[in-house]
């Protein structure tokens, strides 16, 4: 008879009083999520590989200064989002926000412009923006990123915006869409910039307040603006991409074009200008459509030409994108995706008697060293419970070693479909289970 409910209730708060909760917006990733999380970096490292990408890791932390001047000071990163705080030694450091902006540190600091060019590089890992925690969005999140440092051509553009497209429908993922803009260059775009100022200036008291604030410190950030009124507003807005200049037009076409090749649907966003400001030309993000929240960014980028000067290199060009995996693994939950099972162990190891389960160990040692695929429960010593669970594994082989089978220096292999079982000489264990796996 188990506890009375009044007991039980009062059990449960009291663990709860003394847990210590992880911070909001942040969470632990469970083992029954392992197979989501190893899937979508399978299929991002298999496409990493193949165009040549190398990883790179940086520090979680980094000198706040890098991604105030990287990022700006008027993003919404800088300016809301970071984690923050000056340590014992009163230097001012920052959790990574993102991948960028440490990955070009690193690029100019260890001299990376001398190797052959492009420098292709990938990583995977945690991030952190202090966000309001709703849907979609956390605290700690993770990206694989993707970076291409050191090339102009418009084929890398499409190359990182067609390989993640690629990954998300390996994944299996329905209703995914690029979104694609160009917002031009150090050129061109302060001339549309002031051609959208004029074009506000009449409308500027119908605009909503965050859009007022960001006329004077972001302008092209108005039309992001996801508030019906300035849509309607913005909706007879002059186009970034009819005020390129001949350069980035170009450059934007040609783009377009390499993704036709590959057969990326995408779709022209006029009002896709990202809130990080180190772009240039080509932005883009891919949406997932999702009946509750409309649209969700899976993964964004872009290409980012001024970046690498602006923190202390040469001229230099790149283009990049970052697939957001939180987001990636809710919508494949949500789409009763099913991952493909892990490869199951082929033989169970059993032991009977401590003699056995001494020596037990470094037998199946030598076998995983053998790539036999092995596993044990050492945790149950009764024969009949360990051949349960070797049913319940289907596993094809069990070995059995006991007592006799050790000093006799023996052991027993049973075929788990016939039923069939033999005794070898223990010498004979890594042959004769490679032989028989093979013809299994
Ligand atoms: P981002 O748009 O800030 O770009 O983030 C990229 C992706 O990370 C988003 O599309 C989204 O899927 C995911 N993400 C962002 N914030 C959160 C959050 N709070 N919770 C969960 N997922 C989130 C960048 O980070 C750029 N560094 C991308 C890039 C690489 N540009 C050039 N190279």
């Amino acid at each position: 008879m188990g506890r009375p409910k009044k007991i039980k209730q009062e059990v449960k708060q009291k663990i709860k009083q003394k847990l210590i909760l992880p911070v909001r917006g942040m969470e632990d990733i469970l083992s029954q999520d392992e197979k989501y999380w190893d899937y979508l970096l399978f299929f991002s490292e298999k496409y990493a590989r193949a165009f040549g990408f190398k990883k790179i890791e940086t520090p979680v932390l980094e000198r706040t200064e890098l991604f105030v001047r990287g990022i700006g000071v008027n993003s919404d990163i800088v300016s809301k989002e970071m984690f923050s705080f000056q340590d014992r030694g009163g230097d001012n450091l920052t959790l990574r926000p993102e991948w960028t902006a440490g990955i070009i540190r690193a690029y100019i600091q260890h001299g990376m412009l001398n190797l052959p060019q492009p420098v292709k590089v990938y990583s995977f890992g945690p991030l952190f923006r202090h966000e309001r925690p709703q849907a979609g969005r956390w605290r700690q999140f993770h990206q694989v990123n993707f970076e291409v440092i050191g090339n102009r051509q418009p084929v890398i553009d499409a190359q990182i915006v067609s390989c993640a497209w690629k990954i998300l429908q390996k994944l299996g993922l329905k209703n995914i869409e690029v979104q694609i803009n160009s917002i031009g260059c150090g050129i061109c775009r302060p001339a549309y910039v002031q051609v959208f100022l004029d074009f506000l200036a009449k409308r500027r008291l119908r605009l909503c307040d965050d859009c007022k604030k960001r006329l004077k410190k972001n302008p092209l950030r108005v039309l992001d603006c996801k508030r019906e009124k300035c849509q309607i507003i913005l909706s007879e807005a002059p186009q970034i991409i009819d005020h390129l200049c001949d350069n980035c037009h170009q450059h934007f076409k040609q783009v377009l074009e390499y993704l036709d090749e590959v057969e990326i649907v995408y779709n022209l966003n006029p009002k896709l200008v990202r809130g990080l400001d180190y772009y240039t030309k080509t932005v883009f993000e891919i949406w997932q459509k999702d009946d509750i929240k409309g649209k969700v960014a899976l993964g964004s980028g872009g290409r980012y030409d001024d970046l690498v000067e602006l923190l202390g290199g040469k001229k230099t060009y790149a283009c990049g994108i970052a697939l957001g995996v939180e987001r990636i693994i809710e919508q494949i939950k949500k789409q009763n995706i099913l991952m493909p099972e892990k490869r199951k162990a082929d033989v169970l190891f059993i032991q009977l008697g401590e003699l056995a389960k001494k020596k037990a160990l470094k037998h199946i040692y030598d076998l995983i060293e053998n790539d036999i695929n092995v596993c044990e429960i050492f945790h149950k010593d009764s024969i009949k419970t360990q051949l349960g669970i070797a049913n319940s594994l289907k596993v094809k082989f069990v070995v059995i070693l006991g007592q006799k089978e050790v000093l006799d220096g023996t052991i027993l292999i049973r075929d788990m479909t016939t039923g069939v079982q033999e005794i070898i000489n223990i010498e004979k264990l890594i042959p004769e289970l490679k032989k028989r796996l093979n013809h299994s």
